[in-house]
């Protein structure tokens, strides 16, 4: 074991604990990058959540990630490169030659963008779903980044959390979600972003927003120009992108969004335990987070209404929600500008759910 190598026990129990090892010691990479060579999937930081990584080129071990995650098999997943210049492997020509694709690399990887674009044959059927294109990015974090370099292979990564929940943005949250089930879990810290990247297709000349995330859409049309939306009920909304559906990023709690804000929806049954998910806590509603007011449990995502700073709380704060077994919970509006929109993205999803 890695000196600062730590055991834990997951929900799952069984027979193989899982252990969390140091990220920023070279010992536990190659550790790591061994598992991703002989198939087996590894749990590691990214900028924006904890992956739950494998080789992409091995559909085996991808296979086993879908299984860890009960991820169902039309969800594709993204491809996790160490240098935009490994990007061409990937990708036919055609989409690799538009020019907007060197613009965004350089100016924005690595970092919190995916770009889909139509896949080259090399990457196997299981990592896209069977689309004919793929979802590459080059992630802005050390350790996974040595991760990647270490194993000598890209990493086909979804969120490190059983579909549908909550994704991890410290590594408790890996081994609460899927402790037992993932041998090896590299730690590197609370991640700095903490929404998903944003998913942008660029296939085929188009420009369409798939999901809005870590890199604000203002900065990428700034960057290239207008891109285009789609719709959730939008026709080929599904085809574009299978993992859109609505219900996602799920706690065990029923979420409701009040919108307008504050609202009927803040105020709670006899008996029912309600907890607060507040954007901000600029003085407006004070009341709202007195200690012998209505709520069981209240998290404030920003206090000064940064949303930035929001989403860079917003897993952490519902992964503290959920702990409170709680029967509702409900959420303030974020701004829709800059990260807010990745925000009102995700709060949505979790509204979807149950
Ligand atoms: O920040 C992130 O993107 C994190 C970290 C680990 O990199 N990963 C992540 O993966 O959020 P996941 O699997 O939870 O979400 C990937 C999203 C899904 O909505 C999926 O449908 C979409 O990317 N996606 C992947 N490949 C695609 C493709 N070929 N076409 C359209 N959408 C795709
Ligand atoms: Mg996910």
């Amino acid at each position: 074991m890695t000196d600062g190598g730590r055991t834990a026990r997951g929900p799952a129990g069984g027979d193989d604990a899982t252990r969390v090892l140091a990220g920023d010691d070279p010992a536990a990479v190659a550790e790591a990058a061994a598992a991703i060579r002989a198939g087996e999937p590894v749990a590691f930081p990214t900028e924006t959540v904890y992956g739950l990584g494998a080789d992409a080129l091995d559909p085996t071990a991808v296979a086993r990630v879908f299984e860890l995650k009960a991820r169902p098999r039309f969800d594709p997943i993204i491809v996790h490169l160490a240098d935009a210049a490994d990007l061409p492997r990937y990708a036919i020509d055609e989409d690799a030659a538009d020019p907007r694709v060197a613009v965004l690399a350089d100016r924005f990887w690595p970092g919190p963008l995916t770009l889909v674009l139509r896949r080259r044959a090399v990457v196997p059927g299981i990592v896209t779903a069977g689309l004919d294109t793929v979802a590459l990015r080059v992630p802005a974090h050390p350790v996974a980044l040595a991760l990647i370099r270490a194993s000598r292979r890209p990493i086909a990564a979804p969120s490190a959390n059983p579909f549908g929940r909550v994704s991890p943005t410290r590594v408790e949250h890996v081994i609460r979600q899927l402790g037992g089930r993932v041998r090896i879990v590299l730690d590197g810290g609370p991640c700095a972003v903490g929404v998903e990247s944003t998913v942008l297709l660029l296939a085929r000349g188009r420009a369409v927003l798939l999901r809005p995330g870590g890199l604000p859409i203002e900065a990428i049309e700034a960057a290239i120009g207008p891109v285009g939306r789609i719709a959730d009920d939008a026709p080929d909304a599904a085809a574009l992108s299978p993992g859109r559906q609505a219900s996602h990023y799920a706690p065990g709690a029923r979420v409701q969004l009040v919108d307008p804000w504050p609202g009927p929806g803040l105020a709670s049954a006899p008996g029912e335990r309600v907890g607060l998910l507040a954007f901000d806590d600029t003085g407006r509603q004070a009341a709202l987070f007195a200690a012998d007011g209505p709520f069981a449990a209240v998290e404030v995502l920003s206090p000064c209404g940064d949303p930035t700073e929001a989403a860079a709380h917003l897993f952490d704060a519902l992964h503290r929600l959920d702990a409170e077994r709680l029967d509702r919970i409900v959420a303030q509006p974020a701004p829709e500008t800059g990260l807010g929109r990745a925000v009102m993205d995700r709060l949505r999803r979790a509204a979807a759910h149950g």
